[in-house]
């Protein structure tokens, strides 16, 4: 089955053409960021108006990148939420007006069910496996026993991962999204320099809190005698880095092996972060786990991989009609086949 997928849910308008929920033909991703860079966050007035102008350019040239004519496709895949709701009825105005014209079915789709499954697009893990979702709107921990069985297991009380990411970087007056500056930066500096807390780490739950690891690092940018300089904010950088991380990767770890879970899966836009990858390959082989990390275009927002659950949703017939609305808010476990 050819489906066209659409997501927009956030500061990218993205379309991709997914043949039988595993062959990418094609993943174009359209960001905003240089929009939104000055407001040193995504203004939601301003992305909605940016997908309308971008999504028949993206989705003509997924078509174009597959080769394959808009008559072929059999059917699509949205995303449907949790995102922006102006944002995201962009692309689901756009999917349902599409569905109807080609007389194609339709789905929707939620966000991080494709951030988890983006790794069937590469290297499928078996099921059972445990999911990391670490994103600007998300640090959740799931686990996933297949295809619409998602159980939570941990999140966030308050920040998410990458949003601390974000808020940092803003701090150090590094600019907007954050994570990947961080990231590149703390190659350079020293995880060891300032101890910064780890939220939660002795806890047994797996539950997650960042917005103290941000509050320590302000207070501590404030609080410093050592100029702000370069190598400074490569040391804070580093060692901001290394709180995150070692949270990050001790509950997941955790997590796993309390739900006897051998596979684990790190999705969404921070799990482009080389700390984590690096210190979760590291853990995984020392604990004979396997760890899947999606490839950074596969990581970061893009439509490609909702084509895994639309596929599997559209073959077993559970089609969505004209009255399908966005939502903004969606918890991944009420997400049934
Ligand atoms: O999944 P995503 O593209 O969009 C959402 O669904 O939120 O994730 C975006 C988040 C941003 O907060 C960004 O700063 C973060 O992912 N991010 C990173 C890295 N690359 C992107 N965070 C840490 N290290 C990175 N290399
Ligand atoms: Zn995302």
């Amino acid at each position: 089955m050819l489906i066209l997928c659409i997501e927009s849910s956030c500061d990218e308008t993205a379309a991709a053409v997914v043949r039988d929920g595993r062959e990418m033909l094609s993943n174009v991703v359209a960001s905003q960021v240089d929009v939104h860079a000055r407001y040193g966050g995504v203004v939601p007035e301003l992305a909605s108006r940016k997908h309308v102008e971008a999504i028949s350019v993206v989705i003509k040239a997924a078509l174009e990148e597959a080769d394959v004519a808009l008559e072929q496709i059999e059917g699509i895949g949205v995303t449907r939420g949790p995102g922006l709701v102006g944002a995201l009825l962009v692309g689901l105005s756009t999917a349902k007006a599409m569905a109807w014209g080609l007389e194609v079915p339709l789905v929707g789709v939620h966000h991080i069910e494709g951030h988890i499954l983006a790794p069937f697009l590469e290297r499928a893990p078996a099921f059972p496996f445990l999911a990391l979702a670490v994103s600007g709107g998300h640090s959740h921990l799931y686990r996933v026993d297949g295809i619409g069985q998602y159980r939570t297991l941990g999140r966030t009380l308050d920040d998410a991962a990458g949003e601390a990411y974000d808020k940092v970087a803003k701090l150090l007056g590094l600019g907007y999204p954050g994570g990947a500056l961080i990231d590149r930066l703390a190659g350079q500096g020293d995880p060891k320099a300032i101890n910064f807390p780890r939220p939660m780490l002795h806890r047994p739950d797996f539950d997650f809190s960042f917005s103290g690891i941000k509050t320590a690092v302000m207070q501590y940018v404030h609080k410093s005698s050592r100029p702000i300089d370069e190598t400074h904010i490569a040391d804070i950088s580093a060692s901001f880095q290394a709180s995150m991380v070692e949270v990050l990767t001790t509950k997941a770890l955790r997590a796993a092996a309390a739900e006897g879970l051998e596979r684990i899966v790190v999705a969404g836009g921070v799990a482009c972060n080389s700390g984590l990858r690096r210190q979760f390959s590291q853990l995984a082989a020392k604990h004979g786990l396997e760890v899947f990390f999606p490839s950074p275009a596969l990581c970061g927002d893009n439509a490609a991989m909702l084509g895994v659950p639309a596929d599997y949703y559209l073959q077993k017939g559970l089609h969505a009609d004209g009255k399908m609305n966005a939502v903004s808010s969606w918890p991944l476990d009420t997400v049934t086949v």
